[in-house]
């Protein structure tokens, strides 16, 4: 087990390990009594002083709140802007590439997160354009290789889903960013599952975009997202709308701000903000790649628990995994499983098609239980987790 981390004193800090066991930090973890603090002082503030007054005070906080998360991902400030969730982070950038023509193609990885690709597909249909999926390699990851076969002229993006949201996959991005590097084609990363729990490095992975929630293995709020874009990239992105920070009018023109704000809106929550900075220079602290490793550890160790328990079957896909844990119970679905563990004080996440279409009906699989481990989970919550998934697969 990796010593490195005071378990016990982080469990300590965080009201939502007093109560049951967590095993749903994929969907959303649980956040820091300082993030709390952090929301509920700034919350505090803003019902004394007045919320347009205390932002007065703020934006000195906001910008440290901008390059921390930016060296979590090895980014520069002006290249980082926040919104309200992942989808949002994605579809602003999406929405602000130059218009889709008949016979355009998208590339997209088989675990593409299933909102990015219905705004793909929409947008597609309405251009009679395509959206194609990249083929898989034997383990089910991406295959870089049949990217690169895929690419011609008529390409105007490659959109990845890097740790997909239903199983461990960790797809090799940086492969794909070397293919349309050499391409010259936009790529996007959906880095909804990494952010917070594997090492982050936007220039080794050679992306264009980047997003990524706050809530999930980062433990940061609710309704926080952060959207990277590579600062020379910025130009090829006209966002679809402005508001007087974004691109104020100035003298009859109108200013689109030259970084990644041109993608903020005016109006964001400075609490949330200033929660999602508390949990980001936490991470940063206890460093990813400590975090990383203990996730591994644990995930493992649950695999190899529940591929020892009859009627149960392990699904995750590729060789390198991450913390999401995947499975199904022969003849009980996963929302069935979610809810008989939910009865135990076990929270998991039960997945259906829609968050990742391609992959499900590839697979042809209708539901996943995923049980997502954080560096806060234990030895023995995971004994217990197994225990319990044991208990209910007797009764199939
Ligand atoms: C890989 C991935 N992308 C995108 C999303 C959606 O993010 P949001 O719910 O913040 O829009 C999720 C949510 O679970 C996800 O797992």
């Amino acid at each position: 087990m990796n010593d490195a981390l005071d378990v016990e004193q982080l469990r300590s800090e965080t009201p939502g390990c007093a109560d049951g066991m967590h095993f749903n930090h994929s969907g959303a973890s649980l956040p820091s009594r300082s993030t709390l603090a952090a929301i509920w002082d700034y919350l505090r503030k803003e019902a004394t002083e007045g919320p347009m007054e205390a932002a007065n005070g703020a934006s000195t906080l906001l910008e440290e709140v901008r390059a921390d998360t930016a060296a979590l991902i090895g980014a520069k400030p002006n290249e980082i802007a926040f919104l309200g969730s992942g989808s949002t982070a994605w579809g602003a950038a999406f929405s602000a590439l130059p218009s889709l023509v008949a016979g355009d193609r998208i590339l997209v990885g088989r675990q593409e997160w299933g909102g990015n690709l219905a705004t793909m597909q929409d947008a597609a249909a309405r251009a009679g354009a395509r959206v194609e999926t990249i083929p898989v390699r034997d383990d089910g990851s991406i295959d870089a290789g049949g990217l690169a076969s895929m690419i011609d002229e008529r390409v105007r993006l490659v959109s990845l889903t890097w740790l997909p949201a239903n199983g461990g996959l960790i797809n090799d991005a940086a492969a794909v960013g070397r293919v349309t590097k050499a391409a010259g084609i936009p790529y996007f990363i959906d880095a909804g599952q990494a952010l917070g729990q594997i090492p982050i490095d936007v220039a080794s992975l050679g992306c264009d975009v980047l997003k990524a929630a706050g809530r999930k293995f980062l433990r940061g709020p609710r309704g926080t997202a952060i959207l990277y874009i590579r600062q020379e990239f910025m130009p090829r992105l006209t966002p679809r709308y402005l508001d007087v920070l974004s691109g104020p009018i100035v003298d009859g023109v109108v200013k689109i701000r030259n970084d990644a704000r041109r993608f903020e809106a005016g109006e964001i929550s400075p609490a949330l903000i200033f929660g999602l900075g508390i949990a980001t220079r936490q991470a940063r602290t206890l460093g990813i790649a400590v975090i990383r490793k203990r996730i591994n550890t644990l995930a493992n160790g649950l695999r190899d628990n529940l591929r020892s328990i009859p009627n149960v079957m392990v699904r995750d896909l590729g060789t390198e995994l991450s913390g999401i844990v995947s499975f199904t119970v022969e003849s009980i679905p996963a929302t069935e499983v979610r809810a008989a563990l939910a009865g135990r004080q076990i929270a998991i996440g039960a997945n259906g098609v829609p968050y990742t279409p391609l992959d499900m009906v590839a697979r042809g699989l209708d539901q996943i239980a995923r049980a997502s481990v954080s560096y806060l989970n234990t030895l023995s919550e995971i004994a217990r987790l197994s225990e319990a998934v044991a208990d209910i697969a007797r009764r199939a």
